[in-house]
């Protein structure tokens, strides 16, 4: 039986693992091991996936037995503090309409210029610095965090500590013990600004949360877990995107110069969301475990079984993008794309990681045009093993 993750291919690293065609066509529904020795049922089209997605009947608790988790590590912080990543209706819908107001599309569009400023901003920065310089930590990083602190109410001076605990959460190779103890110094840290800004409100999420645990309808726990999600997800993987993005369009010159050519609104948006599907950095699955017998693809999934949805394979699908699903095609209809998720899990923060790509990708290219890797892509470092693909770091010349 396959071990899940199944293995990219050498070669292209853009690539998911090259089973992914022949199980779509062949046995869309099909048995993996897991990291824990769990069997697992991998389901690989487009639809099906969907339908996965948007059925109750599939659960996202984590301490529901048979839940399919990505590592010890990942799954002893997971278990122990949930939030409503890991929640399911009609709790899960409580606790993120508390958020809905921070991350709809009006507020965050209202927040672009601020977030151009701080990409302009980040851009001076960067290219100021010695070449060749990371793109990772010299500019993805900084972009992603200072929004999303901005926006928490989080001092960016702290961004070192809460990028380093934020990457061993997402490590599959960090044990049950370590991820704990990085979960708790997170906590800790989160409980000392929540004091500071109980004593002194400003207009950010933290203090919005605040007043909403003092109506009673989330304890100080609960508070702290969310915004631990808040603040790892608000800079993990859009980072991962504007480095990962940017070598794939460098690997592309003909699109990359498409992109240049046209930096109309429509036509980067449509850039972005195209490279969204391409990559799918979201690559280990959406996670669900079936409680009640479910028929997906004409197999009959018992109660208790666990699922993993692998949205990278639906983004592949020629079934879903016709034309060359594996060719990055900036100009194809992608907005269907599953890298967010689908359903009511689907990224409550999308329209914020849409906004820093839609600004980040021009506005490098510009200030850049000459941007080049300062190593082949052969010796880059991928981040392979951690529950959002993309790249440790990545030397540029320009
Ligand atoms: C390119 C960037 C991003 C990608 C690819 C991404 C991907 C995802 C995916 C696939 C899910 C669904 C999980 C599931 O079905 O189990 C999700 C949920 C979530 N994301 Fe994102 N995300 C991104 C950026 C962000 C940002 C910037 C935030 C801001 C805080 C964020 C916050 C969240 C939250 C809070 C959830 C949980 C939603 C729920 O369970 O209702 N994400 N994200």
């Amino acid at each position: 039986m396959p071990e899940y993750p199944l293995k990219r291919p050498t070669g292209c690293p853009f690539d998911p693992p090259a089973e992914f065609s022949t199980l779509r066509e062949q046995e869309p529904i099909s048995k993996v091991r897991l990291w824990d020795g769990k069997i697992a049922w991998l389901v690989t089209r487009y639809d099906d996936v969907r339908e996965v997605l948007s059925d109750p009947r599939f659960s996202s608790d984590m301490n529901a037995p048979g839940f399919p988790s990505h590592s010890a590590g990942v799954a002893a912080t997971r278990q122990k503090h949930p939030t409503f990543l890991n929640m399911d209706d009609p709790e899960h819908a409580v606790h993120r309409r508390m958020l809905t107001r921070d991350f709809m599309i009006k507020r965050v569009e209202a927040l672009r210029p601020r977030i151009r400023d701080h990409v302009q901003r980040l851009l001076d920065e960067f290219t100021a610095r010695p070449r060749p310089a990371d793109l990772v930590t010299g500019l993805a990083l900084p972009v992603t965090s200072s929004v999303i602190s901005e926006l928490l109410g989080v001092p960016y001076e702290d961004h070192e500590f809460f990028q380093y605990q934020s990457g061993l959460l997402v490590s599959g190779e960090t044990g049950p013990e370590e991820a704990l103890q990085a979960y708790e110094e997170m906590r800790e840290y989160l409980r000392g600004l929540v004091e500071r800004k109980a004593a002194e409100p400003a207009e950010d999420v933290i203090s919005h949360l605040i007043e909403v645990e003092r109506t009673g309808a989330i304890d100080r726990d609960q508070l702290l877990n969310m915004l631990r999600l808040l603040l790892g997800a608000g800079h993990e993987t859009t980072a991962n995107m504007i480095a990962l993005g940017t070598l794939a369009l460098l690997e592309n010159p003909g699109q990359l110069a498409a992109l240049r050519a046209d930096t109309s609104a429509p036509r980067v948006a449509n850039a972005v969301e195209e490279l969204l599907r391409y990559l799918t950095i979201t690559h280990f699955g959406r996670r669900r475990v079936a409680t009640a017998d479910v028929e997906v693809a004409g197999q009959l999934v018992r109660a208790g079984e666990p699922v993993v949805a692998a949205n990278d394979s639906a983004n592949r699908d020629p079934d879903a993008f016709p034309g060359d699903p594996d060719r990055l095609d900036l100009g194809r209809e992608a907005r269907h794309h599953l890298t967010f998720g689908y359903g009511v899990h689907q990224c409550l923060g999308q329209p914020l990681a849409r906004v820093e790509l839609q600004e980040v990708y021009p506005a490098l290219f510009e200030r850049l045009p000459g941007l080049r890797l300062a190593v082949p892509v052969e010796e880059l470092p991928f981040k392979t093993h951690m529950v959002f693909y993309g790249l440790f770091s990545m030397p540029v010349e320009w």
